[in-house]
């Protein structure tokens, strides 16, 4: 089985597969179409599959033309009918992997996912899973399902995990570019895997297990939250200490070794670094083991929106004004910049709280046009000079590209910018208030000087 799949591999016949056709597994699907293959792609939503079909990209990192010549060439296809997956010998998972309330893995995407692939199954098929979860998943939650089919995993069916490291947004680091991780339940699959990948990727680094390849993906999302919350800590200290954080940390990376610089914001969003550690920390419970800097980490960076409100209504109060009633124009709702991913946000969670406090929220966003929170619809007005004059406090939070930031500094009164994104801005009309800028952090230092 194993010779003939990697054959079928190596000179492209194989028909391969990706459950899933969102920011991780559209780009896979185009890699793999481009490398030669046959793409079926299957997802259970409609629209997206129809979008594909007509040639259209839903992925901002994907090229609708590519796309198009994909589909044009018979190369890619979409589809919601699971049956399809009957057809395939290799098959990626990138489904959704959110956390519940209860911040808890809610894994019924990837059960779903790995159910429609039982349903279909058949000797010599790859599966692997790439959706980010525990270490243990593929083990505890593949493996038994497939041998209580009669499977022996590495002799009829191959099953590995290899974690995706899509970066949304990143123009140098794409799916072909970046090294993929891959580790397979037996050294069979982890050598079909490779193969697999190998076709469209340009360096695959193997580990011994999939419980390896796993924790690798939690590994560099919780040294993310974990470096990011101690940044933003970083800023609340200088904050009180009236230092400038940008300034330290702008100094501190002139350190040509040892040091990594992250910079603070108003919190942290998308579909990873907020959710990812958790993922880590829920099974480690399990073990009876607390991970105390995930949850430190979390904690802080998740009480990052209210410290912003918290600068929104002191900024707001030295200039006799309260936040209710107050115009608040908030710039960026995007998680981070250059994207239309609005997942998990800080800024939506600032702007709830803005609206909590009465004031009146309006937003502009280059990349996002609307917005839903708690059923409620939210739509983006322009960037012009007379919504930055008209708003008692513009509140940077995406520090995107696209935005004039000097524009917004000549027209607005007051600025909040928890991205240093005015930093090259002449201060011309605008009041600036930084995440450290506090009058308070200078008003301390001064009297601890006498
Ligand atoms: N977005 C990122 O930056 C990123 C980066 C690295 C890893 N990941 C991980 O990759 C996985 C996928 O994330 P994403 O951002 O691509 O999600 P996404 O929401 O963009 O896409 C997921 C797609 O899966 C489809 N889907 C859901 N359940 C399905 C099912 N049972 N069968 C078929 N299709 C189904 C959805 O309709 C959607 O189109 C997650 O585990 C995530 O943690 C995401």
């Amino acid at each position: 089985m194993k010779d003939r799949l990697l054959a079928r591999i190596n000179d492209r016949t194989a028909r391969v597969g990706v459950i899933g056709l969102g920011y991780v597994g559209l780009p896979l699907a185009v890699e793999l179409g481009k490398a030669g293959f046959h793409v079926v792609g299957y997802d259970v939503s409609a629209r997206v599959v129809e979008g594909l079909m007509a040639g259209r990209s839903h992925i901002q990192d994907v090229p609708t033309e590519e796309v198009a010549a994909l589909v044009r060439a018979g190369r890619f296809e979409a589809t919601t009918d699971d049956s399809r997956l009957a057809e395939l010998d290799a098959i990626s998972i990138a489904v959704p992997t959110p956390l519940g309330k209860t911040r808890d893995p809610d894994m019924s995407y990837v059960l779903s996912a790995r159910d429609t692939i039982l349903r279909n199954a058949h000797p010599g098929l790859l599966i692997v899973l790439e959706s980010t979860t525990y270490p243990g998943t593929t083990r505890e939650l593949f493996l038994p399902s497939f041998e209580k089919l009669g499977f022996t995993v590495g002799i009829d069916v191959f099953l590995a995990f290899s974690p995706e490291r899509v970066d949304p947004g990143n123009t140098v680091f794409l799916t072909k570019n970046t090294p993929k991780v891959v580790g397979g339940i037996t050294p069979a699959c982890t050598e079909l895997a490779t193969a697999f990948y190998q076709s469209s990727i340009d360096t695959i680094v193997t580990v011994s297990s999939p419980e390896a390849a796993e924790l690798t993906k939690l590994l560099e999302n919780t040294f993310r939250a974990v470096n990011i919350g101690m940044v933003n800590e970083m800023a609340i200290v200088c904050d009180k200490l009236g230092v400038d954080v940008h300034e330290v940390i702008d100094a501190a990376a002139t350190k040509p070794f040892g040091f990594m610089k992250f910079t603070p914001g108003p919190g942290i969003g998308g579909h990873c670094i907020p959710l990812d550690p958790h993922y880590l920390a829920w099974k480690m419970r399990t073990l009876n083991y607390k991970t105390r800097f995930i949850d430190l980490a979390s904690e802080i960076n998740s009480q990052m929106p209210s410290f912003v409100m918290e600068k929104v209504t002191l900024a707001l109060n030295e200039d006799r004004k309260p936040v209710n009633g107050s115009r608040a124009l908030v710039l960026g709702v995007a998680y981070k910049k250059d994207i239309n991913d609005v997942r998990e946000s800080p800024s939506l969670d600032i702007i709830r709280l803005l609206g909590l406090h009465g004031a009146e929220v309006a937003f502009h966003d280059p990349h996002v046009s609307m917005v839903r929170e708690d059923g409620h619809e939210l739509r983006g007005v322009e960037l012009t000079d007379e919504a930055l004059e008209s708003a008692d406090v513009v509140v940077i939070v995406t520090d995107h590209s696209a935005v004039d930031y000097q524009r917004v500094l000549d027209h607005a009164a007051l600025v909040v910018d928890t991205r240093n994104a005015t930093k090259h801005c002449v201060r011309t009309k605008a009041r600036v208030v930084t995440l450290s800028s506090s009058a308070a952090g200078r008003e301390v230092m001064a009297q601890q000087a006498y």
